[in-house]
């Protein structure tokens, strides 16, 4: 059914999550066993009250997600969605992850909500840095201000060309996919009802259920995302 959606949809959009980027090594929030926030409380860590009040842990849990980004590498399926997007059965990829991975796989357009991990600027003259720095434990400016990652913290609201930009393609998509994703945050869950209320078909690719799973037309649970867009991949390789 997916793939034939896939071949008649004329404006198809995918949501992607953490869940897209587990089969690339880096561990995603809320997954029952291995979720950054199953053993770690965002808002000590993640959040403007860190990044003012609690500073040490914002820099020691930003160096470990930096790290294992630079030691981890976009996977079949997001390679798949980049071919997918130059032959134009998907026209944009919309994402919470801050990792690039759709970029370094080959997506364009890219819409990130939740900005990049992939920089860290200056709080004070907004001087935009490479976030390796962190690594080499640099995090002031040639102006001494304070470096930080250029990801939506939480208590911060997501930057307006994003949102605008995501609220547009949701406003036309035909088909929206959502892989990876438990749909718990805000305002990027409500792209998929946007969606729907315009006529478009839904779907959900997600090993644990989500919070929109009752408005799903289709939702595909305890299956690897890889493995599901590989199939979907060979079917439609098989109905060229
Ligand atoms: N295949 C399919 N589903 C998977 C896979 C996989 N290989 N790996 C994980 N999942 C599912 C998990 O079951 C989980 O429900 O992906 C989902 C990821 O959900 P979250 O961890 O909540 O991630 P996400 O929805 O992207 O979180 C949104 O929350 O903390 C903030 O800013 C952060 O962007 C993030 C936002």
């Amino acid at each position: 059914m997916l793939t034939k959606w896939l071949k008649v949809s004329q404006y198809t959009v995918v949501l992607t999550g953490a869940g897209m980027s587990t089969e690339s090594g880096l561990p995603d929030f809320r997954s029952a066993k291995a979720g950054l926030w199953s053993k770690k409380n965002p808002q000590q860590l993640a959040s403007t009250f860190a990044l003012k009040h609690n500073r040490d842990d914002f820099i020691s849990f930003y160096q470990y997600r930096i790290r294992t980004l630079h030691e981890c590498k976009p996977h079949l399926g997001h390679m798949i969605l980049a071919k997918w997007q130059k032959r134009g059965i998907v026209q944009n990829i919309v994402t919470q992850n801050v990792d690039g991975f759709h970029k370094q796989a080959g997506s364009e357009n890219v819409i990130e909500l939740h900005g990049s991990l992939r920089t860290i600027h200056c709080q004070r003259c907004h001087q935009v840095y490479d976030s390796d720095l962190y690594i080499h434990e640099q995090f002031h400016c040639t102006c001494g201000g304070f470096l930080r990652p250029s990801v939506v913290l939480f208590g911060e609201s997501l930057p307006t060309d994003a949102i605008e930009q995501a609220w547009s393609v949701a406003q036309k998509a035909e088909l929206l996919i959502v892989l990876g994703s438990s749909l718990q945050v805000s305002p990027a869950n409500q792209l998929p009802l946007l969606a729907k209320r315009n006529g478009s078909k839904f779907v959900i690719i997600n090993m644990e259920p989500t919070e929109l799973d009752e408005w799903a037309d289709v939702v595909i649970h305890h299956r690897k995302i890889g493995d599901v867009l590989r199939e979907i991949d060979e079917q439609l390789k098989v109905e060229e």
